[in-house]
C-alpha cells in the first residue's frame, strides 16, 4: 500500500477487515507530504523512483496506489515502468457518486492536484456528464485528517470551511452525495459528516479498491494462515508519535527508504 502519508490506512484497515490474513506492507512518503501543490511532472518522476525503490525493498504481489493525486498523476507511468508489477490505483469514485444521487447534485472533494488533473475532468465528462458536479480542491483536508489521527483531536470549524464549496443549493436541488476523493478523508468521514450543512451520502472507495487488490493477490500467492506484523517503510525518520500510530495500526515493523 502506498500513500503520501497516513490517507491509506482507510484502504490497509479495509483490506484487513475484508481478509485479515493479508501480508501488508505500509509506505508512505513521509517525507514528500502532502502532494497536493506539487508540480505535476516532477510528481511524476519522483514516484517512478520512489515506487521503484519501494518494490525492491518490500517485493509485494500487487502494488495498491492508496492516494489519488499519485494515481492520477503517475498510474500510466509506474505501469509503464514496472510492466510485470500488478498496479491498482485510486480514483475519485465519480461513477458511483452520479449513480447515487438523486438531487442530481454530486460534491468531489479532493486534493488541489486530483483537482487540477485532466484525467478527473475525464472521470465527470464520462460518467457524470448528466449531473450537476461541484469539484473542490481542499487544500488543508488532508493534514487535518493526519492531525485526528496522531494526536485524536480535530478543529470541526476547520473542517467545515474546508467542505464549504461543495455544498450547493440551486433550482431546489442541493448537493447529496460527496466523493471522498482523497484516502485521507475516509478517516475524517465522521467529521466531516458532523461538519457539513445538511446530511450527504459520503462515497469512500475502500472496499471497492479492498476487493480488487485482494482479488489480484489471491491470483498470485496463497494467503498466510496467520496474521503477520506489517513491515512499515517510510521516506524519513518517524517520530515516537507516528511510530506508535503505525504499530498500533499493524506495523510495527518500521524501515526508512
Ligand atoms: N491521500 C492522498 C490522496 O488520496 C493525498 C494527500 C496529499 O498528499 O495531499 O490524494
Amino acid at each position: 500500500m502506498f500513500d503520501s502519508g497516513l490517507g491509506g490506512l482507510s484502504v490497509a484497515r479495509t483490506i484487513r477487515a475484508q481478509a485479515p490474513a493479508t501480508r501488508l506492507s505500509y509506505a508512505a512518503d513521509t517525507a514528500g507530504f502532502p502532494y497536493g501543490d506539487w508540480d505535476e511532472e516532477d510528481l511524476r518522476t519522483h514516484l517512478v523512483a520512489l515506487i521503484g525503490r519501494l518494490i525492491e525493498r518490500a517485493r509485494p504481489d500487487v502494488v495498491v496506489i492508496a492516494c489519488n493525486t499519485a494515481s492520477v498523476v503517475a498510474l500510466a507511468a509506474l505501469r509503464a515502468a514496472y510492466p510485470a508489477m500488478p498496479f491498482v490505483g485510486t480514483v475519485p469514485a465519480i461513477k458511483p457518486a452520479a449513480m447515487a444521487t438523486a438531487s442530481g447534485t454530486i460534491g468531489v472533494l479532493a486534493t488541489p492536484s486530483t483537482v487540477r488533473r485532466e484525467y478527473t475532468r475525464a472521470l465527470i465528462d464520462t460518467y457524470a456528464s448528466h449531473r450537476r458536479v461541484v469539484l473542490h480542491g481542499a487544500e488543508g483536508l488532508a493534514r487535518l485528517a493526519e492531525e485526528k489521527l496522531l494526536t485524536g483531536r480535530v478543529d470541526g470549524a476547520k473542517i467545515a470551511a474546508e467542505i464549504a464549496p461543495v455544498f450547493v443549493e440551486e433550482d431546489g436541488g442541493r448537493t447529496d452525495t460527496l466523493v471522498l476523493g482523497c484516502t485521507h478523508y475516509p478517516l475524517i468521514g465522521k467529521e466531516i459528516a458532523a461538519a457539513a450543512p445538511w446530511p450527504v451520502r459520503l462515497i469512500d472507495p475502500s472496499p471497492a479498491i479492498a476487493r480488487r487488490a485482494l482479488t489480484i493477490a489471491a491470483t498470485t500467492t496463497p494467503a498466510p494462515d496467520t496474521p503477520s506484523s506489517g513491515l512499515a517503510l517510510l521516506t524519513r525518520e518517524p517520530d515516537a508519535r507516528l511510530r506508535a500510530l503505525l504499530a498500533r495500526e499493524g506495523f510495527g515493523e518500521v524501515g526508512v527508504v
